[in-house]
């Protein structure tokens, strides 16, 4: 390790999530569904909706202005301000353009214009690049001492009555990238990425809900975070970041996950496919099956595509089997409470964020670790970074003895505020966008909202203008 290279990382972070919701058993009941399966199969309760006047933008804004007043960063500090998503307003202008307008409503006028950014695209993924672009940033020390602000902000919106339907939600991050960071310090020359062309989800061109291959994108989540999860272990190992001593798993060096967060459910089984896949080869596997009772079924071909894999109907059924029979175990169960469990809680209240799930998911973990009282100075997160189309990213971090300076404060229901539950069919016309974006259910308050699109004439077609609500 070069002990010369600046500790980087997350300093502080900051949610915006809207305050309508949907509840999951008048979802289940207008749809049909056994509230059970949204509850446990998917693991949601209540999903974020987006008001008639919110948007990716102002949800940006609303995170990054509170995460600048309560880290009492001015835009002088700020030398890059990013925002990631796949919920584009305009195919060219970038959406932080957008935020700083808004933020320079609250800090005046070319109050940032020093400062630099980009908006950032690569489905759920994005995000995490984002945020390794600006660490290396701050390391190469480019950043004449200032701090890089990421923002990951999404609406996920399926089409009504689509499997996707269940796995919505809107919510924006902001994080606050900077030398000797107070929360977490990314470890070094580890991050680990994979790429590969796939339609396993996607949104062509003015089209405003995904097109989504749902088992395919599931399945090939699991084998893209797996793929970089080993690139991730390579150089751990290489860089004497992790030494296995025998028997051990590198999983068993990773105190917390926290992985991109579709639904809950999603995390829960990306942590049993890592868990299979570091432990199958170890002396405790053969405990492990002992409890499951059965041997780990193999495809007609182990070296094939993942499409001759999802062919092999009697494997796919015989391995669903084991993995149902893998996450009742006690090891897989142990595993799951002490290191996931709480970086789900949130996405059960809120839903899919896409960029912004799995930091999301961080704050969760953070938030509802440190109300069990568990200590996390030096504890490793391992993240899991996901975006269809397709590119996993894995990496990870190590918390900083000033940690509680940030955590202590964490509170999701307070962050969130009073939330408003929408009837259903509130809900489809909001969908359908038969509410006139000035028609808002809920009355703004100190935050940005959308005050007027498109202008007069032709040539202001795309305008969009923002006001701050006090
Ligand atoms: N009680 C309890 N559980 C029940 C149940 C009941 N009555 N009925 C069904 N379930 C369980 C099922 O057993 C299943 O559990 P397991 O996953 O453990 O097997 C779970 O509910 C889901 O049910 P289905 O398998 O029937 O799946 P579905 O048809 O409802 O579709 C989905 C689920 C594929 C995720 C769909 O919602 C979808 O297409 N979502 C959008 C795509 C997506 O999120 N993909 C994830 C990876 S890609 C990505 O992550 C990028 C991104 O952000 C979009």
């Amino acid at each position: 390790m070069n002990v010369d290279m600046p500790v980087v990382g997350i300093d502080d972070l900051a949610i915006y999530v809207p305050k309508l919701y949907i509840d999951y058993k008048d979802f289940a009941q207008a749809r049909g569904i056994d509230p059970q399966k949204l509850e446990y199969g998917i693991g949601i309760r209540k999903m974020a909706i987006a008001d008639t006047n919110q948007d990716p933008a102002c949800m940006a804004a609303n995170a990054c202005l509170k995460l600048m007043q309560k880290a009492h960063i001015h835009p002088q500090d700020v030398g890059r301000l990013y925002v990631a998503t796949e919920s584009a307003l305009d195919e060219s202008k970038a959406l932080n353009s957008f935020v700083i307008g808004m933020l320079e409503q609250v800090y005046g006028e070319g109050s940032f214009e020093h400062a630099g950014g980009i908006e950032c695209k690569f489905a759920c993924v994005s995000g995490s690049y984002a945020l390794h672009d600006n660490a290396n940033w701050i390391r190469a020390e480019e950043n004449s001492g200032k701090a890089a602000i990421v923002i990951v902000s999404d609406i996920a919106k399926y089409d009504l009555g689509s499997a996707g339907e269940y796995t919505q939600g809107a919510g924006a991050v902001a994080l606050l990238i900077k030398e000797e960071p107070r929360l977490m310090a990314f470890d070094p020359k580890v991050a680990s990425t994979v790429i590969k062309n796939e339609y396993d989800f996607y949104r062509p061109f003015g089209k405003e809900t995904p097109l989504v291959n749902g088992g395919y994108s599931n399945l090939l989540y699991l084998i893209q975070v797996r793929k970089a999860f080993d690139a991730y272990k390579e150089k751990a190992l290489k860089t004497g970041l992790v030494k296995l001593n025998e028997g051990e798993a590198i999983t068993d060096h990773i105190d917390f996950f926290s992985v991109h967060l579709p639904y809950r459910r999603m995390g829960e089984k990306a942590l049993a496919y890592l868990l299979r896949h570091e432990w199958r080869h170890l002396p405790r596997w053969k405990h492990v099956t002992k409890e499951i009772g059965m041997n780990e079924p193999q495809p007609k071909d182990p070296r094939g595509t993942i499409e001759s894999i999802l062919a092999d109907t009697d494997f796919m059924k015989a391995d669903e089997q084991f993995r149902r029979a893998f996450m009742q175990t006690s090891f897989y169960n142990e595993t799951y409470e002490k290191k996931m469990a709480s970086s789900l809680e949130a996405s059960a209240q809120i839903g899919n964020l896409y960029t912004a799930s799995m930091y999301m998911g961080l704050r969760s973990l953070l938030e509802f670790e440190f109300k069990k009282g568990t200590d996390l100075e030096g504890k490793r997160i391992g993240f899991g970074s996901y975006g269809s189309g397709s590119s996993a990213m894995v990496f990870s971090g190590i918390m900083q003895p000033t940690y509680k300076e940030i955590v202590k404060g964490l509170d999701l229901e307070n962050d969130i505020g009073d939330r408003v539950k929408l009837s259903i069919d509130e809900y489809e016309r909001l969908h359908r966008k038969e509410i006139d974006f000035n028609s808002a259910v809920t009355k703004a308050h100190k935050e940005f909202v959308l005050v007027k699109l498109g202008g007069s004439t032709a040539d202001k077609a795309g305008f969009r203008e923002y006001d701050y609500v006090s």
